[in-house]
């Protein structure tokens, strides 16, 4: 895709993202690998009112080069594209859900597999990292073992930060995130049925 494109797109799945209630406030950043660096929302701006002649330009290091300042949460994306080589997106949310799970003191698996498009979109299970300030670069070491497991990595008391072959799938894949995220709530109180090791085993394949 040209520079452009990906500006329109960015803008587009962050309205969607926000039109949603996928992202509230200004919370939440985008982020998209180009021919020269990378395209990232700029701090403190809301994911439904960007526009694509306002999106921070950085260079393969990271570098900022253009366009107002990127978003605080630069090293958590650069942290997920330098482990996962096959990203070429990565999403992060404050989605309410995935947020709640986030939040839970419980121990253990914390979004059980109970549909194909959990497994398929985001894996068997969703590694948690310990909670840092938003912007803080203490998270990189923990993130980047944690982004070595799948795409998605959940940011106690925070949120999501997920990573996909394009800004669509990152998207897809956090969404499917966030909705097993309430399936797993309104679950909470009865007997389910999860995955069976070899369906889990069939989807992965
Ligand atoms: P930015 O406004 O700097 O992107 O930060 C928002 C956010 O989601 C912090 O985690």
């Amino acid at each position: 895709m040209s520079d452009s494109e990906l500006r329109r797109q960015l803008v587009e799945i962050g309205a969607s993202l926000f039109d949603r209630g996928f992202s509230v406030g200004s919370a939440g950043n985008l982020s998209v690998r180009t021919a020269d660096g990378f395209l990232m929302t700029p701090t403190n701006s809301s994911l439904g009112r960007l526009s694509v002649d306002e999106l921070a330009e950085l260079d393969h290091r990271w570098r900022h080069v253009g366009g107002p300042r990127p978003s605080k949460e630069v090293v958590m994306h650069r942290a997920v594209y330098e482990t996962r080589p096959e990203a070429q997106a990565v999403v992060h949310l404050h989605s309410t859900y995935v947020t709640a799970v986030s939040c839970l003191a419980e121990d253990g698996p914390t979004i059980p597999a109970l549909t194909p498009y959990f497994v398929m979109r985001v894996g068997r299970e969703v590694p948690t990292v310990p909670y840092y300030r938003p912007g803080s670069a203490e998270v990189d070491a923990e993130l980047r073992a944690a982004a070595a497991q799948g795409p998605a990595v959940i940011l106690a008391n925070h949120g999501s930060i997920v990573a996909g072959e394009t800004l669509e799938s990152a998207s897809n894949a956090a969404e499917e995130l966030e909705v097993s995220a309430q399936l797993a709530f309104l679950l909470r109180d009865r007997q389910v049925r999860p995955l069976t090791e070899d369906q889990i085993q069939e989807l992965l394949d």
